[in-house]
């Protein structure tokens, strides 16, 4: 799966690492498809087993000095692209229609800048808090990534030792390629699991307590994906699809990419009657209902208004990520981060304000903080870290977003979370 024939390679290809644009890498991995299948004298990526082998097969080995050599975690982008097959990558890479929405969420951090001020003890800084209890030494999450198996062959499992190995939560996704049990003894700790609702309230039933049973503290409902796959247009993973010649059949059942023929959080339930990730009418009644069905906390994935947040508090539930699911859903051309003061001015406090989108710099979850989100999620670059060098690179991940959140808390004068106060960024236009 792995482009890179030696270290030296991937070594220089680190340090030149810019990211190509995304039309150029296309007609570059149409090239290099064509080439190899004229060489091998098959269609040298078609093929169950060829296809079953490049969804499998693991990177060479790599030491672990290159994952923590690349510089920034935007650089894993290039990475991971060399390294995994057209349509998984761009699978990875999609938003809908012009993918503006997905690049509004990373660029809108721009518009924030930072109130630097001096005078503070900076002998420690500390970027611990605590979350429903438990503490975590790093405001960030890694946030549902669907089958991470589609970018290495160690998927969840890898993603699982990392966020042992940094101690960070995890949210595992109703997608994961991997089941919740083996990721808890893994992780070694609670995760929470991504709940899609689905159009089958028994199977929605039956997630919930599989993924209780097993020992989640939180189930995060996701209520931003009631546009069908059908419906949604993911224009960037479609033209990836079209170079990637690939057989699918032998990993995804009947050529379907739908989760629930395949992820282990549905094994043993009846799917015959799930068509959709959401039931039509996802309505505040719905989501009462799924109140009382679930037993610990309950958070909800997807808000964007102040409106909703409000809705959303009578409803008993125990926190709101603030998402559009990293611009894959709809193309509202509004980040995440823009959506923060009023979601965080409806809740006043009475539950933690999460976020996503967009997030690749240490300063971003700085400003995030500042605008009152309680920690954020990481979505696209753990998936980076993880095709371009396994667990390493989601532990590389990691640690640059750390270092980095510790820089700027040391230049902004903010030795602990609890200082960055609402003061601390200004909008560029305010
Ligand atoms: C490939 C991919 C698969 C995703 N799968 C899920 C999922 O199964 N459930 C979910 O709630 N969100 C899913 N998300 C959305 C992420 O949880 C998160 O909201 C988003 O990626 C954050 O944006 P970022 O990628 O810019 O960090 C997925 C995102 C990507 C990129």
């Amino acid at each position: 799966m792995s482009n890179f024939r030696s270290r030296a390679t991937r070594r220089q290809f680190i340090a030149g690492s810019t990211a190509l644009p995304f039309a150029a890498w296309l007609s570059a991995s149409q090239k290099a498809l064509a080439a190899s299948a004229a060489s091998d004298g098959s269609a040298a990526s078609s093929g169950p087993s060829a296809a079953a082998a490049s969804a499998a097969a693991a990177p060479a080995a790599t030491p672990k000095s290159l994952a923590a050599d690349v510089l920034n975690v935007r650089d894993f982008e290039p990475l991971a692209r060399q390294a995994l097959p057209p349509a998984h990558f761009g699978y990875l890479a999609t938003g809908v229609d012009d993918d503006r929405t997905l690049k509004r969420n990373e660029e809108a951090y721009g518009d924030y800048e930072i109130r630097a001020r001096r005078f503070a003890d900076l002998t420690h800084i500390d970027t611990g808090l605590t979350v429903y209890g438990s503490r975590w030494r790093l405001p960030v999450y890694l946030s549902a990534v669907s089958g991470l198996r589609a970018f290495h062959p160690e998927g969840e499992a890898a993603v699982a030792a990392a966020a042992a190995s940094r101690s960070v939560q995890l949210m595992l996704s109703s997608g994961s390629s991997t089941a919740i049990e083996r990721i808890l003894t893994l992780r070694g700790a609670p995760v929470w699991q991504q709940l899609y609702p689905t159009d089958d309230w028994t199977v929605t039933q039956g997630m919930v307590r599989r993924a209780e049973k097993a020992g989640a503290d939180a189930i995060v409902v996701t209520v931003d994906s009631t546009a069908t796959v059908a419906v949604r247009n993911s224009e960037t993973l479609k033209r990836a699809a079209r170079v990637d010649t690939r057989v699918c059949t032998a990993c995804h059942v009947d050529n379907r990419h739908d989760m629930w023929l395949k992820a282990p959080l549905f094994a043993g339930l009846d799917v015959s009657h799930v068509h959709e990730l959401a039931p039509p009418d996802l309505t505040l009644q719905w989501l009462e209902r799924l109140r009382k069905q679930v037993k610990g906390r309950l958070i909800v994935k997807g808000i964007l208004t102040g409106e909703d947040a409000a809705l959303l508090l009578d409803t008993g539930i125990d926190g709101i990520v603030i998402s559009n699911h990293g611009g894959r859903n709809e193309e509202t051309l509004r980040a995440t981060i823009d959506c923060l003061a009023e979601v965080v001015a409806a809740v006043k406090g009475k539950v933690p304000v999460f976020v996503d989108g967009g997030i690749r710099r240490g300063s971003d979850v700085f400003k995030a903080l500042a605008l009152g989100a309680t920690a954020v999620g990481i979505g696209r670059p753990q998936a980076w870290g993880l095709a371009a060098f396994g667990q390493e690179g989601v532990e590389s991940v990691l640690d640059i977003y750390a270092r980095e959140l510790q820089a700027i808390m040391r230049q902004a004068g903010t030795p602990t979370l609890a200082a960055i106060g609402g003061r601390a960024v200004l909008h560029r236009r305010a």
